[in-house]
């Protein structure tokens, strides 16, 4: 018996794809600033720890003045791959009122982040919210919502890399990878 049940399996998306999903998603983002009237600036909040790699490729796309947050959101999974009960910690989030805010994470599964996380920052009286995210996996939607801004739809396999990982493995890979059971 190995310490992991899962290996890396083969990449999904390659660095290069992913470049260019993120220089997708960043001209959409800038479309839609540029549309919005009646000013406000931007402040992209990150979901950690998944979101880390991603958001930092992303701002360097972003040539318009904006702030940087962090909120952390840690989902207890029953097993590997089943989303348990969804902590979210957001204390540290400054001022958003008249803001854009764009929501940005790794990857949009059963949605349950992202509708928790959207609803606490509409409180806070935003310009507006928007969502942004690398991956999409749309046959695992548990919640009504959709990001704004997508950059790969991947069919329901888990993956790991570019800040993605499996019990806190993998984040530091340059590409996404599919995570194999033993025997796969
Ligand atoms: P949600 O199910 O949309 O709420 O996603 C919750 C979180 O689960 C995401 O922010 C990711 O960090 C994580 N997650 C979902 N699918 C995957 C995956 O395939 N690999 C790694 N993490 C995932
Ligand atoms: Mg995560």
């Amino acid at each position: 018996m190995s310490a992991h049940p899962f290996h890396l399996g083969p990449v999904l998306v390659g660095r290069r794809h992913i470049a260019a999903a993120v220089r997708r998603v960043a001209e959409g983002i800038l479309d839609d600033l540029h549309a919005e009237a009646g000013g406000g600036e931007l402040t992209v909040v990150s979901v950690l720890n998944g979101a880390l790699v991603f958001t930092a490729d992303l701002v360097r796309h972003l040539d318009v003045p904006l702030r940087i947050e962090t909120v952390r959101a840690r989902s207890y999974r029953g097993d590997a791959t089943t989303p348990g009960d969804l902590a979210l910690r957001m204390e540290d989030v400054g001022a958003l009122a008249g803001r854009h805010v764009l929501l940005v994470d790794d990857i949009l599964d059963t949605g349950r982040t992202m509708h928790r996380l959207r609803a606490e920052i509409r409180q806070r009286g935003p310009a507006s919210v928007r969502i942004a995210v690398l991956l999409d996996k749309p046959a695992r939607r548990a919640v009504e919502i959709e990001a704004d801004h997508v950059g790969l739809e991947i069919p329901d396999v888990f993956v790991v890399g570019y800040g993605l990982d499996h019990e806190e493995r993998f984040r530091n890979l340059p590409d996404i990878h599919e995570l194999r059971g033993d025997g796969a």
